[in-house]
């Protein structure tokens, strides 16, 4: 529309006026992502978006995504401003994994491995022996039940299930899930399967186990794009954001990715395929956080980041 390419318009001006750059997460709305590719930004999964903020050149940062990973991107670069659409996009991790009781939790298990999903606030980091995201957190684990260690990991009860069943390692595991992957569903799927036999079925860990189960491919939203360019099917069914079709699309625009179904089918389900914290990242954000910032910018206690940082410090290393 005419006030969506307005707003576009005035944000490619603010962001070189500002010094800025537009980091975005696969599961923002398309136009977005769109935005930040323009622009010279970058779209990415978490892993990336944490390596891309800390490692550019920009003064101030606008990330857009949820609040871990603008507040990832400050514990990585302190003395850059980073800036969100909304610091009201939270995550149903993040929320299930209070840090009080997180933190209760860890010395009741004084002998453990603390590993913590990146989708964590500050203060659990913090509390963290190893930061990871969904596309290193196998090797992660792998490596440290290598060296026989016992592992609490938090916060997401289904990634946990599906890393320890791939592993073997000794994880005890925080209950938490995601409000977007725990809806999909089996059953629906493979009455799905049946419907397009020759389609692949690409997923994301933070799904059921019996979703997983039935996946031609399991892996972070990076992982699932490169599946989709590297398995011969011409159609996908795809457990994960919607978001991330904007990618797949554009990569492959001859190949066919539909949704996988969600138990609630649109009518009970809280948040069918798509994030409802991802979705508040609009143009209208993007264009109010660079204009007037207050309110908008992150900020983590000092003492917190330095413990923060150690963790995730480690992950970005043993990625590297
Ligand atoms: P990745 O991009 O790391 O796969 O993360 C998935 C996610 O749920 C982020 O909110
Ligand atoms: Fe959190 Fe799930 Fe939304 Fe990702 S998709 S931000 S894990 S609620």
């Amino acid at each position: 529309t005419v006030q969506q390419q307005d707003y576009i318009d005035k944000i490619k001006q603010l962001l070189i006026e500002k010094n800025a750059t537009l980091v975005a997460h696969y599961y923002t709305d398309h136009e977005i992502q769109a935005l930040a590719e323009e622009t010279g930004g970058c779209i990415s999964d978490s892993l990336e978006m944490a390596r891309y903020g800390r490692d550019c050149d920009a003064q101030t940062l606008v990330v857009a995504g949820v609040r871990f990973m603008g507040e990832t991107a400050k514990i990585l670069s302190p003395d850059k401003t980073v800036i969100m659409p909304t610091l009201e996009a939270t995550c149903s991790l993040d929320i299930g994994c209070p840090d009080a009781e997180f933190s209760a939790f860890c010395d009741a298990h004084p002998d453990h491995t603390v590993v913590v999903y990146a989708n964590t606030s500050a203060a659990v980091k913090a509390r963290a022996d190893w930061v990871v995201t969904s596309s290193i957190a196998l090797e992660i684990v792998e490596h440290l039940d290598a060296q026989g260690k016992k592992i609490i990991w938090a916060p997401d009860r289904h990634l946990g299930a599906y890393i320890a069943k791939e592993t073997g390692a000794d994880m005890l595991m925080w209950q938490g899930e995601c409000i977007v992957h725990d809806e999909f569903s089996a059953k629906a799927l493979r009455d799905m399967k049946h419907l397009y036999p020759d389609a692949a079925v690409l997923v994301h860990p933070e799904s059921p186990a019996s979703v997983v189960e039935l996946a031609d491919a399991v892996g972070s939203t990076t992982q699932l794009i490169n599946a989709s360019r590297t398995l011969p099917n011409d159609t996908f069914i795809v457990a994960t954001d919607r978001g991330i079709f904007y990618k797949m699309q554009q990569l492959e625009p001859n190949k066919t990715f539909l949704e996988a179904p969600t138990a609630g089918n649109g009518a009970t389900c809280k948040s069918c395929a798509h994030c409802p914290w991802m979705a508040m990242n609009g143009l209208e954000a993007i264009y109010n956080a660079l204009t007037a910032p207050s309110g908008h910018e992150i900020f983590v206690d000092d003492e917190l980041r330095k413990k923060a940082l150690v963790p995730l410090d480690r992950m970005l290393d043993f990625s590297a």
